[in-house]
């Protein structure tokens, strides 16, 4: 039974038409930035966010929030406190903000449900792919409405994998995920960077990518894709295939190609500075 789905999607995919509404007013060339040149934030990306803010409180009143422009508390903070057993939403209001900017179709609006430091519900809406994924803890996950489930095969050499590079905007010169593009773009059919973490991760969740990893992501990147994955039937790890993610990277993918690829990060050890 799905708890939060009538009000979840409809407040979602409301903010992924205001996020598009605004995508006119957008000047690639005049976007603010926040923590290095490359890391943009829009306007948008704010309107959005607080339209959540707005809608989330006035549905459910007593639940917190997290969201990448605004902040809140991150429900990987709370440890044990009671805080951990109250309900937080975390929220990206625009994932791929540079595709947005660009006018590409690879952005979200994402919004997952968080209790005892994991999702129980969570929406990805893509507006200009019109694709809207949706999952509830034992209920299963959906893009529109129609169940999704990952890829079964599991060959490394067949495979489509995803990644990103949040590393290097955020500076990392000498461990970053170059390193581990290379090395993977020979295993494997092919390598995407399409620029939304939790789209890529709906896609492996889908069947239509066949594993995503990266280096440096934040609770909100990955808040609600998390669920969907693995309602899909797929696993979420650290790049050594333990739960200290995202602080020790992201790998998301089937069971049999999971287990293949943890050996390619076996070195990765994440910056001190
Ligand atoms: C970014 C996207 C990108 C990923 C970055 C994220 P944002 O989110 O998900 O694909 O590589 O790590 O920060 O900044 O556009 O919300
Ligand atoms: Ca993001
Ligand atoms: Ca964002």
């Amino acid at each position: 039974m799905l708890q939060y789905h009538a009000v979840l999607e409809k407040v979602v995919k409301k903010a992924g038409e205001l996020a598009l509404s605004l995508q006119s007013e957008i000047d690639p060339m005049h976007v603010d930035t926040k923590a290095t040149e490359k890391d943009l934030v829009t306007k948008s990306d704010k309107a959005v966010e607080l339209f959540l803010r707005k809608e989330l409180a006035e549905a459910f009143p007593s639940y917190g929030f997290y969201g990448e422009e605004t902040g809140g508390g991150n429900p990987l903070q709370t440890g044990a406190s009671e805080d951990a057993e109250s309900f937080t939403w975390v929220v990206d209001p625009i994932d791929g903000t540079l595709s947005y900017v660009m006018h590409q179709p690879f952005w979200c609006v994402s919004v997952g449900l968080w209790k005892n430091g994991r999702p129980v519900a969570g929406c990805v809406c893509a507006p200009v792919l019109r694709e809207t994924y949706y999952a509830e803890a034992g209920e299963g996950a959906t893009c529109n409405g129609v169940p999704v489930h990952v890829c079964p095969h599991g060959a490394l050499k067949d495979s489509v994998l995803a990644t990103g590079f949040s590393c290097i905007r955020s500076g990392w010169k000498t461990v970053n995920n170059l390193k581990y593009f290379n090395q993977l773009s020979l295993e494997c059919r092919g390598i995407r960077r399409f620029g939304s973490a939790a789209m890529d991760i709906c896609y492996v969740a889908s069947g239509r990518m066949d594993a995503f990893w990266e280096l440096n992501l934040q609770p909100y990147d990955f808040g609600a894709a998390w669920l969907v994955l693995t309602e899909a039937g797929g696993v979420m790890t650290d790049l050594h295939g333990t739960n200290a993610f995202p602080r020790e990277g992201i790998l998301a993918a089937p069971p049999g190609l999971h287990a293949e690829l943890l050996p390619f990060f076996k070195d990765y050890q994440r910056p001190t500075a």
